[in-house]
């Protein structure tokens, strides 16, 4: 699909296309309507005459129009009371205007939204870049009503160039996404964990460095804990190191660690079907961290990341982990195996540990879909957890601006009692009750003092409907944006060398 920013201009002859209006409670029918063709404007007015149409936000009216020129379609999007729009409300109601047309058998979209600066119009293309996302590449016949018809969207700016400028950062961000929406929406037989690094091998961004450690290499380096996950599983447990030094070599990188379970049976705790279908997601918090990097290497941020991805499948193969079992971690510490469907706090423990003892990162930030008890907070909001209120803050902060809902949860300390074992140092389960706090607490053991914040996006990396306009049904692609602006908010070096 080609998005492109055009000058308003005289309709001379009108293919079949469709135009998009933004129109508001006291001018549901918008003055930009009235530019472009007066005989259009009183056939919108003919046309609304026959629906039964008020403009709220989520509204919309999908009408068919007739002028000299012949039919068009006209797209009324509700935005409400005339009130500042900010540019994440336009991305939406650009992206609610192209999903109503997406499938009509039309190929352009122009869009006429009364923007008043470039901004404003390359977050209007970038609604509609998010809301045009498909992983429809395993159909092999996809029916006419389900393909997407739109090839051709224009915005209409006076600035022209300005947006173009304004949109190529929010286009790399758009590709981040994307990038993590195709790794999370690829079934487990197609993306295992040597896939999946190729996959990241083959970004191939100037300056993006990426290492990948085998079986071998991880036995050497004694995580076990990582290792023990995938050792039921024919194919290779690996471990993915991403770097982008933007900045001056001494200074100290942020720590992003992505749980990459690229299937989670549950391992010898095996889970029930119903709770196993959906497990290709288990490698989310992997592609989020894997696409905040390419982002932030695709814009040159001035900044010094370093990315650990620990990858296996947890199967119940002849070698897999039991229960019971007892395995020495990197860091030394012991861990009781009680229930192997805990695997991702078990990975966590040994890529957090490497991270920190490799890199001396500033603070460390881990993304993973750790918990089922993140259904506390449904498919609305990620559970965050941290060692530090700043990092905290700046995170809820970040989420906020990207329109990405989080929310903190306690590090309950009483409860870190559920973690102790009579075997072993730790152990890895005990019982559902504040789950996602306890395999929180879990993972700050390995933390070593390192400011640190844990995002549990057990329930947002996957919709299983679309309750967002730029969030088709499926991958969301959750975090990138909030990590990324995180980042950038907080930590790139300013031209002067300043944070
Ligand atoms: N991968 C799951 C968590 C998950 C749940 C991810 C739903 C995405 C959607 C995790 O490894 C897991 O199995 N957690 C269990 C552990 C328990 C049964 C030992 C949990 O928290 O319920
Ligand atoms: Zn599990
Ligand atoms: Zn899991």
């Amino acid at each position: 699909m080609n998005i492109e920013f055009s000058k308003s201009m005289p309709r001379k002859s009108a293919s079949p296309s469709a135009l998009a209006f933004l129109s508001f409670e006291d001018t549901v029918l918008p003055p930009e309507a009235e530019e472009i063709d007066l005989a259009l404007k009183d056939s919108i007015q003919n046309a609304l005459q026959c629906v039964d149409f008020t403009p709220n936000i989520e509204n919309l009216a999908d009408l068919v129009a007739f002028s000299r020129h012949g039919p068009t379609r006209v797209i009324l999007v509700g935005a409400g009371r005339k009130e500042p729009i900010d540019t994440l409300l336009l991305e939406k109601l650009a992206a609610h205007a192209y999903n109503a047309v997406q499938t009509s058998g039309l190929k352009t979209l122009e869009i006429r939204f009364p923007t008043s600066c470039p901004q404003e119009a390359a977050h209007i293309a970038l609604g509609v870049h998010l809301a045009s996302y498909r992983f429809d590449k395993y159909h092999t016949d996809l029916a006419r009503h389900k393909k997407p018809g739109i090839t051709q969207v224009r915005i209409i700016v006076k600035d022209v160039e300005g947006a173009k400028a304004a949109y190529q950062a929010l286009a790399f961000l758009a590709d981040a996404i994307f990038f993590t929406r195709d790794q999370v929406s690829e079934p487990a037989n197609t993306l295992y964990p040597s896939e999946f690094s190729k996959r990241l091998t083959d970004l191939a961004v100037p300056g993006l460095e990426i290492e990948v450690l085998g079986t071998k290499q991880l036995a050497d380096l004694r995580m076990n804990a990582l290792l023990g996950v995938g050792q039921g599983s024919a194919r290779e447990t690996q471990l993915v190191v991403m770097r982008w030094q933007g900045a001056s070599n001494d200074s100290q990188p942020i720590g992003l660690v992505g749980k990459g379970v690229c299937f989670d049976s549950g391992g010898l705790s095996l889970k029930n079907c119903k709770g196993m279908e959906t497990m290709k997601v288990d490698m989310a918090g992997a592609a989020t961290v894997a696409s905040v990097i390419y982002l932030l290497a695709l814009k040159k941020e001035k900044v010094n990341v370093v990315g650990i991805l620990p990858l296996a499948e947890n199967m119940p193969g002849g070698q897999a982990q039991r229960p019971g079992d007892i395995v020495a971690s990197m860091s030394g510490k012991t861990i009781e195996i009680v229930d192997t469907d805990a695997e991702g706090r078990l990975m966590l423990s040994d890529a957090l540990w490497y991270c920190r003892q490799r890199f001396n990162p500033v603070l460390m930030v881990d993304v993973a879909t750790l918990t089922g008890a993140t259904v506390a907070l449904g498919q609305e909001y990620a559970a965050m957890f941290s060692s530090d209120n700043m990092m905290s803050e700046q995170l809820l902060e970040a989420a906020g601006q990207e329109g990405e809902q989080i929310w903190r949860l306690p590090l309950a300390r009483k409860l870190q009692k559920k973690l102790e074992s009579s075997v072993a140092d730790l152990k890895n389960y005990d019982g559902p009750e504040g789950g996602a706090i306890s395999a929180a607490l879990f993972l700050e053991q390995f933390t070593d003092g390192c400011p640190w914040a844990h995002l549990d996006i057990a329930d947002v990396a996957w919709n299983r409907s679309s309750p967002c306009p730029t969030t088709p049904a499926g991958a969301t692609g959750f975090g990138v944006r909030t990590l990324s602006r995180f980042i950038s908010n907080n930590y790139r070096k300013h031209n002067n060398g300043t944070i």
